[in-house]
């Protein structure tokens, strides 16, 4: 606890060498794809529509190329939000829960590991988990050499464990953690009684005292009410941004 501004310190420093991966990939290039395409039709239709005089081609192609930039317009805020947007907000998630340095630290679908990483920079004597089933579906080139990589870049190869583990079955005994982080992972979780697994077993791995911090695009209405009925306290949902077009929350609660 001592060393906490040292530690402070150098959590604001960059992590220059460390890359946390691409998220949804399929979702992007589908995106950048339909664009490009759209875009395309468009400006033939125009061609077409002046040579032929045909006033709602005219209109069609406009709508068409319209869309096409939007979707590419969504594909460049999602590469920003993979690329830089995620770092801010995970520092804002890290300041919120004002670790100490001495907690035992969970986060759940660590993918290359920006909080993992971001939280054992700040921590002293504690430990920092990370766990995920590398999904290359959710998160390009996702493996743990990736991330194992990734956390010897960040110098924090002492305080980092990464395990294969999937969220619905955490492989923890019950009150390890003080802190349990989730960013942009849930999600994927398509059907709800399976987000509710996930954030049941969070709740059990959470220490009496402990606090958790969740940051999602979707369903975040969901956690905060399987969390408050879990029983936890102070549950909050706020801080939405649109790093990944769609708004992500915050959603911050105590056991
Ligand atoms: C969009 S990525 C986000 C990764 C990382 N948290 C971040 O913010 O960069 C979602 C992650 O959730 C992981 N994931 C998906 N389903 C999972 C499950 N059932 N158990 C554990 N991890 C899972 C994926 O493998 C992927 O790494």
């Amino acid at each position: 606890m001592n060393n906490q501004p040292h530690i402070m310190q150098q959590a604001s420093e960059a992590m220059p060498q460390a890359r946390y991966g691409i998220d949804a990939p399929t979702v992007l290039r589908n995106l950048v794809v339909l664009g490009i395409g759209c875009i395309a039709v468009g400006i033939a239709a125009q061609f077409v529509a002046y040579a032929q005089r045909l006033g709602w081609l005219a209109v069609a192609g406009g709508i068409c190329a319209v869309s096409g930039a939007w979707f590419l317009m969504s594909a460049g805020v999602m590469l920003w939000g993979s690329l830089i947007g995620k770092m801010r907000l995970r520092d804002r998630v890290l300041a919120l829960v004002e670790l100490r340095g001495d907690e035992m630290v969970l986060d759940v679908g660590c993918g290359h590991g920006l909080m993992v990483i971001g939280a054992a920079r700040r921590l002293g004597s504690g430990r920092a988990v990370g766990i995920d089933i590398w999904s290359n579906v959710d998160q390009a080139s996702n493996s743990a050499g990736a991330t194992m990589a990734n956390v010897r870049a960040g110098g924090v190869e002492d305080r980092v464990e990464l395990r294969t583990a999937d969220m619905r079955e955490l492989p923890f005994p019950d009150g390890m953690f003080d802190v349990i982080l989730s960013s942009w992972a849930i999600h994927n979780l398509n059907a709800p009684e399976e987000r509710e697994r996930a954030l049941r077993e969070i709740v059990r791995v959470l220490k009496p005292g402990g606090r958790v911090a969740i940051v999602d695009i979707q369903h975040t209405a969901q956690y905060l009410s399987v969390l408050q009925a879990a029983g936890l306290r102070d549950v909050r949902r706020f801080g939405r941004s649109f790093l990944f077009v769609i708004p992500t929350h915050i959603v911050t609660a105590a056991k």
